[in-house]
């Protein structure tokens, strides 16, 4: 028994040594979390800091980019069908908004797929990113989701990148919360434009109820499979919809408006059509409006309004800071009460209620009087 003390003693002396280093490195670790603390807090103004995980190549010119929150936390739950607004460089005033492509069941990251655009200022820059990289965005929003209807049949159509939300939405219902039956018509120019093709076959042959539509309008030597447009005689030619389905849209408008102006003709109700438009700010024409001396009254402050200007940037040049979170009409953030004539480019960020009470998007609005301005 005494001769064990000593191997003993070892025992407890190299054990109390090992908890004396695990106790250092974690207060070292510690310091160092402390050190590489987000360059701005989580939802501070609204923006929360992401880090880039890993990026890679879905179709020609089409990048996925995984993100996860800079401070380790979760995301909070968002709803397949929403998107990001990003901040493109160092001005906080440039973003740009890209789908969430990745299921909302995975809460530590999410990932957007981005098609480079010859010229595009959001797009590629993008696609500079490297992994590690930190970016600035807006939590997820928007109002193109389709988790509230579970029981509807569903008919998606997306044309090109507009694919990125139907991908999310698809992977959410792969955990059965939707078993209503859902067809995804899909077109594209030719199989290299085709991102998430494979995912989408893998995906259907998987879950009985989606059935998916994929067809090319270019002449594509690899391709077997159905050529043309999707039109409203394409998707007759696949499914028989009833009146109880409900339309998600999201592609170039000379697609969509096509489909869309015939579902109308045929008694569809306008709320079971649902839109999603991917629009740039750099888009918005504004070669007609005339400049204007006006006076807007914003929460009881009085400013001066000379310009041609929406109503945000015209608060904007007087210093005033209205919120905002993405600034093409999508968000909602900017949503005013307003007392005057005003008019918008789009309605697309407002909920239906919000719609008939006459809110104004003051990012995608302009004054055609002088205005009372009250934040909700
Ligand atoms: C809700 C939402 C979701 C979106 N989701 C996605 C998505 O999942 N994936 C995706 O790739 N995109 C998506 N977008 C589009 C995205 O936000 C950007 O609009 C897109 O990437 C183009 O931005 P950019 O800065 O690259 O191009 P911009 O610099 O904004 O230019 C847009 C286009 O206009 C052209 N252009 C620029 N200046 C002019 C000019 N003066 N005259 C004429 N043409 C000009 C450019 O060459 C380019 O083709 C989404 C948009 C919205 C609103
Ligand atoms: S800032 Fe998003 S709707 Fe105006």
């Amino acid at each position: 028994m005494i001769q064990n003390i000593p191997p003993l003693f070892s025992l407890f002396a190299g054990m109390g040594l090992f908890l004396i280093l695990l106790l250092g490195f974690r207060l070292l670790s510690f310091e160092m979390e402390r050190k590489t603390e987000p360059l701005i807090q989580d939802d501070e103004v609204g923006k929360i800091e992401l880090v880039l995980l890993n990026s890679f190549d879905e179709a020609k010119d089409v990048r996925s980019f995984v993100f996860a929150k800079a401070n380790g936390k979760n995301f909070s739950p968002f709803k397949a069908g929403q998107f990001v607004s990003f901040q493109i460089g160092n001005d906080p005033r440039t973003l740009r908004s890209y789908s969430i492509s990745s299921s909302p069941e995975s809460p530590r990251s999410l990932q957007v797929s981005v098609k480079a655009l010859p010229g595009g200022i959001g797009s590629n820059w993008m696609h500079s990113l490297k992994p590690g990289d930190k970016v600035r965005a807006f939590s997820p929003s928007g109002l193109f989701v389709d988790e509230e209807h579970p029981n509807s049949p569903k008919v998606y159509v997306a044309g090109g990148i507009g694919i990125t939300p139907f991908v999310s939405m698809l992977l959410g219902r792969a955990t059965g919360r939707d078993m209503a039956d859902v067809a995804l018509f899909y077109g594209m120019r030719t199989s290299k434009d085709m991102a998430f093709h494979d995912l989408l076959v893998f995906l259907s042959k998987r879950m009985p109820n989606f059935k998916y539509f994929p067809i090319l309008s270019d002449p594509d030597s690899e391709w077997a499979g159905d050529r043309g447009f999707v039109t409203l005689p394409y998707i007759n030619s696949k499914i028989s919809f009833l009146p109880d389905h409900r339309f998600f849209f999201c592609g170039p408008p000379i697609m969509t408006d096509t489909i869309i102006a015939s579902l109308n003709t045929l008694g569809i109700r306008e709320d079971r059509i649902h839109t999603e438009k991917f629009v740039s700010p750099v888009t918005f024409d504004r070669s007609t409006l005339q400049s204007r001396k006006l006076n807007l009254t914003w929460n009881g402050t009085e400013v001066a309004y000379d310009g041609t200007e929406t109503i945000l940037e015209g608060l904007e040049k007087a210093n005033i800071s209205h919120p905002f979170a993405c600034r093409v009409g999508v968000c909602g953030s900017c949503k005013c009460k307003v007392k005057g004539k005003f008019s918008m480019i789009t309605d697309a960020g407002l909920t239906p209620e919000e719609k008939k009470s006459g809110l104004c998007l003051a990012c995608v609005a302009f004054p055609e009087e002088d205005l009372e301005i009250q934040v909700t």
